[in-house]
């Protein structure tokens, strides 16, 4: 214990595998803080193709918001605490070194983020000399109401995609993007709606993705056989979108709660690939 009793002492579990398959692609749980886990990754040099984290947002700090028509608080657990702007910018700048540690040198970082967070994200990608490649807005048809009618209602959450740094040259499957987008060039605005209820049959995760934007990120920016990291795993999105698109996939998460249910949705999307089922993802 440290003799400033203003400091808290965190103790920090040993990473372990949670849950892995190896058919039909590679894909892993790891249970345990990132920062140990990517540690550990860059003494062994391991590399992935692209990297998507969709860290903390810092905003579980007594707000309110409407949910399913009732007005709830904004507190989506310990780990979504802001400390202030400038730990939270050292949390962000501390994770992302890592991250361009670990990208191959064609690879790129994805990371999603609100207000909240998304300045620092970007500040620290400019200090780290990466280079943000696109700004992407995701936009939500259908957010929940601003309930105090005090500012304009939230929907929009932001995408920013990077590579290693300026000399590097990054994977871009500009063809295939513009096929999905019926002949045209992709825009940076994406149109998507929160995830589906189908989505949610195995648990639920308070800031679950869907499996929409990840397959959109996944298919732009890596080929099949490709290896994807995602430090903040939350509810194994990444791991899913990975397995539907035959990518490998590793991904780490500190709540068991978290892989539980990571594994679960890993475990039924393995099913439905093996057996042929998967229904396409972008209708
Ligand atoms: C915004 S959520 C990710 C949600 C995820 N994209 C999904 O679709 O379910 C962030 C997750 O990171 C986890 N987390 C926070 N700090 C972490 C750390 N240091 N190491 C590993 N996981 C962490 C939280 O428990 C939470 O589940």
């Amino acid at each position: 214990m440290s003799e400033d009793s203003s400091f808290k002492e965190i103790k920090i579990k040993k990473p372990k595998t949670f849950f892995e398959i190896t058919k039909p692609v590679n894909s892993k749980i790891i249970e345990g803080d990132c920062f140990t886990v990517m540690d550990e990754m860059i003494k062994n040099e391991t590399k992935f193709d692209l990297i998507f984290a969709d860290p903390p947002y810092f905003l579980s700090n007594g707000g309110i918001t409407c949910h399913s028509g009732k007005m709830v608080k904004v507190d989506k657990g310990d780990w979504d605490a802001s400390q202030g702007p400038q730990l939270n910018h050292e949390f962000n700048t501390e994770w992302l070194k890592r991250c361009k540690e670990l990208l191959a040198d064609h690879g790129t970082l994805w990371v999603s983020g609100t207000m909240h967070v998304i300045y620092s994200i970007g500040f620290a990608m400019q200090q780290l000399d990466m280079k943000i490649l696109n700004n992407v807005t995701w936009q939500k048809p259908n957010p929940p109401p601003h309930l105090a009618g005090r500012y304009f209602t939230h929907s929009t959450e932001t995408l920013l995609w990077a590579r290693k740094s300026e000399k590097s040259k990054h994977k871009f499957n500009y063809q295939l993007m513009k096929e999905i987008n019926g002949g045209k060039q992709m825009k940076d605005v994406w149109t998507f709606t929160s995830p589906k209820k189908s989505e949610k049959t195995e648990g639920k995760h308070p800031t679950q993705k869907p499996l929409t934007v990840l397959e959109r990120i996944i298919l732009s920016s890596t080929d099949e056989g490709d290896t994807i990291l995602d430090p903040f795993l939350g509810s194994g999105t990444t791991n899913v979108a990975a397995i539907l698109k035959g990518r490998h996939s590793v991904g780490i998460e500190q709540e068991k709660e978290y892989c539980a249910l990571a594994k679960k949705r890993i475990s039924l999307a393995q099913s439905e690939v093996i057996k042929g089922i998967q229904q396409p993802l972008f209708n």
